[in-house]
């Protein structure tokens, strides 16, 4: 796809706003697998190819069309990441700030953040997650009515995930943490798009046997209330996971053939809030100015406001 192809895709997919719809990064743990990586900094600041790993999924929150978010980390690492991201405003979008003080399970964002929830929807992300291709997956924000949307994406090594298994008629039937003996392929992505029972849900959660509020178990609860939707991501969209010193690397490497092969950037959350429509031409134009010299400058400069410069004439 040519650059102003995937321009005027992005457009007609874009300018998207979900009203009522929350955005939770949760970026914290001990990041022991990618020690002595993360002895220094935390694992979700660590670069995946060209920038930091955490700019991908809040660029995935943001072609969501989410505009209030929060970031979660433990008490030594959110400077850091409110160093890079400040309050949001750069992106369009606000950003609180909270910390989780031990890594007591995912599921524990939506009582860390419950303030932050309020009386809305929430979409929780995983900060080690990269999300890339298909209108479909953001189409599932759009269609979000209540309940819980999942998403189901086939591997070859699914007894390292959340497991749902499906019915001949494609409907979810369960949901299994690490299974030794997984029921299928299929794993459950770090993004959980959620109705405000969510916050009920894990208040009533016990502690697994590992310790931790399980996201899994706040999935089985609404399967269990007939309130799932599992979409399956097609052939072809990209799920990967940056949590390990290979698949960080594997995660680099992908990102980094797809930019040079499309000239296009991923996980660059300046042009996702300008695509969106959550800054205009020329709040990005004053922001990129503000950056140093540097590739990533060029392309916004280039690729982004030049051509939304031409294709306005
Ligand atoms: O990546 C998707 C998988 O993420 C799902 O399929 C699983 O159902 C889900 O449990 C989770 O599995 P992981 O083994 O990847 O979970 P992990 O403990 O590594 O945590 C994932 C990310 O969340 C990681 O970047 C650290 C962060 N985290 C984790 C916990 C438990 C926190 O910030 N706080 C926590 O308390």
């Amino acid at each position: 796809m040519t650059n102003n192809a995937a321009f005027l895709l992005a457009k007609r997919l874009g300018n998207f706003y979900a009203v009522g719809m929350k955005g939770i990064i949760l970026a914290g743990g001990a990041g022991s697998r990618l020690y002595p990586l993360t002895l220094v900094a935390s694992k979700q600041l660590q670069p995946v190819y060209d920038k930091p790993m955490v700019y991908y999924p809040l660029t995935t929150l943001i072609e969501g069309g989410i505009r209030e978010l929060c970031l979660i980390s433990t008490p030594q690492d959110l400077p850091r990441f409110q160093q890079l991201l400040g309050d949001g405003r750069r992106f369009g979008v606000s950003i609180e700030y909270r910390v989780q003080e031990k890594p007591a399970g995912i599921a524990q964002a939506f009582l860390i953040a419950e303030s932050f929830i309020g009386q809305d929807n929430v979409t929780l992300i995983l900060g080690d997650n990269i999300f890339y291709g298909g209108d479909s997956f953001y189409r599932a924000f759009a269609d979000f009515k209540g309940g819980e949307t999942i998403y189901g994406y086939h591997v070859n090594d699914p007894e390292r995930y959340g497991v749902v298994e499906f019915d001949v008629q494609g409907k979810a039937v369960s949901i299994e943490e690490k299974p030794k003996q997984p029921k299928s392929n299929y794993a459950v992505p770090g993004l959980y798009i959620c109705d405000n029972s969510v916050v009920e849900i894990a208040k009533n959660l016990q502690p697994s046997a590992r310790g931790e509020l399980e996201i899994t178990a706040v999935n089985v609860e609404y399967l269990k209330r007939g309130q799932l939707r599992v979409q399956r991501l097609t052939r072809g969209f990209a799920w990967l996971d940056a949590g390990t010193s290979s698949s960080l690397h594997e995660a680099s490497a992908y990102v980094q053939t797809i930019e040079k092969r499309a000239g296009i950037k991923i996980g660059c959350p300046e042009e996702a809030a300008f695509r969106q429509g959550f800054v205009s031409l020329e709040q990005l134009e004053k922001i990129v100015g503000a950056m140093p010299n540097c590739e990533y400058r060029t392309y916004l400069e280039h690729e982004v406001v030049a051509e939304a410069k031409r294709l306005n004439q």
